[in-house]
């Protein structure tokens, strides 16, 4: 699968035509449980969508862009309008997967209709395919009353990051008995609700085993265990553009070491005046 790539005049960026490629659905995504497993990166720009669209059967415009885009403390303060404009910039940039966005801390935890009136305007404003949002038992009722609504839910259960002050960290979950009992119980709820997929992130991996198991929609794991239906990475995080990650993390590249190193020479470049050199320069119209 390749895309091919214009230019367009008037901004001198490339962009992919939409017409070799046809876009994955929810449903596709629900009838790989068990099957090839599936693979989700994060994006949160319209370029790196374009670079990851043909490798990931879904992209997921993730809160996690509050840490990695804007440099806050955590996800919490992350805003509705933070998650459209990214998701908007990833449907442009993508023409196969399926995009999925989380709905934000405080967006969606009030009421059904409150999540309601959250996601509509999400998918409404970006294209998207659907959302994402964290929490199990409590959270069933909401994830059922979208679902009946048209409203695609993806769950995520176990280490769920916008609970961290009530979860006292970001460690694993799932160690003691009734704590893999309870994402057990989450897990089971979300997927009985109409979740056509659920994350599970940061448990122990014995658990994560039986949690695929135990549902009938395929489960993505990070830091959960390879017999997932599919893995989620944070894309900053495998390409190495973090000094520290989570355990989970593989970097597949040092973009940070890369980067740094490429800076440094065009410094010195600059200040030992070698660049511009010849090839960057106009000549006068002879
Ligand atoms: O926000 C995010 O990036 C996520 C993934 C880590 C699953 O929720």
């Amino acid at each position: 699968m390749s895309t091919t790539f214009t230019l367009d005049t008037s901004t001198s960026r490339a962009h992919p035509t939409p017409a070799p490629m046809k876009r994955l659905t929810v449903p596709a995504i629900t009838a790989r449980k068990g099957k090839e497993p599936l693979v989700m990166l994060t994006a949160y720009t319209a370029r790196m969508a374009q670079l990851l669209d043909s490798h990931c059967d879904m992209l997921l415009v993730g809160d996690s862009l509050g840490q990695v885009i804007y440099g806050l403390p955590s996800t919490l303060p992350v805003t509705v309008e933070m998650m459209c404009a990214h998701g908007a910039a990833v449907v442009r940039g993508s023409y196969h997967a399926v995009v999925i966005i989380d709905l934000p801390f405080g967006s969606y935890e009030g009421s059904p209709e409150q999540a309601f009136a959250t996601a509509s305007r999400v998918l409404a404003e970006t294209g998207a395919a659907g959302v994402k949002l964290e929490g199990g038992e409590t959270m069933a009722e909401t994830v059922a009353f979208l679902t009946r609504r048209g409203i695609p839910v993806m769950g995520h259960v176990g280490l769920t990051p916008q609970a961290v002050n009530a979860l006292g960290g970001y460690g694993a979950r799932g160690r003691s008995n009734a704590e893999h009992a309870q994402i057990i119980d989450d897990a089971r709820a979300i997927a009985e609700a109409g979740a056509f997929s659920m994350v599970v992130e940061g448990v122990v991996e014995p658990l994560a085993r039986e949690i695929v198991a135990a549902v009938g929609c395929p489960v993505i794991g990070i830091g959960a265990s390879a017999e997932c239906d599919g893995q989620v990475l944070v894309i900053d995080d495998m390409l190495g553009m973090f000094e520290r990650t989570a355990r989970f993390v593989k970097r597949y590249e040092d973009f940070a070491g890369r980067i740094s190193a490429a800076v440094e020479t065009y410094a010195g470049e600059v200040r030992a005046r070698e660049f511009p050199g010849p090839e960057q320069v106009y000549a006068p119209k002879p």
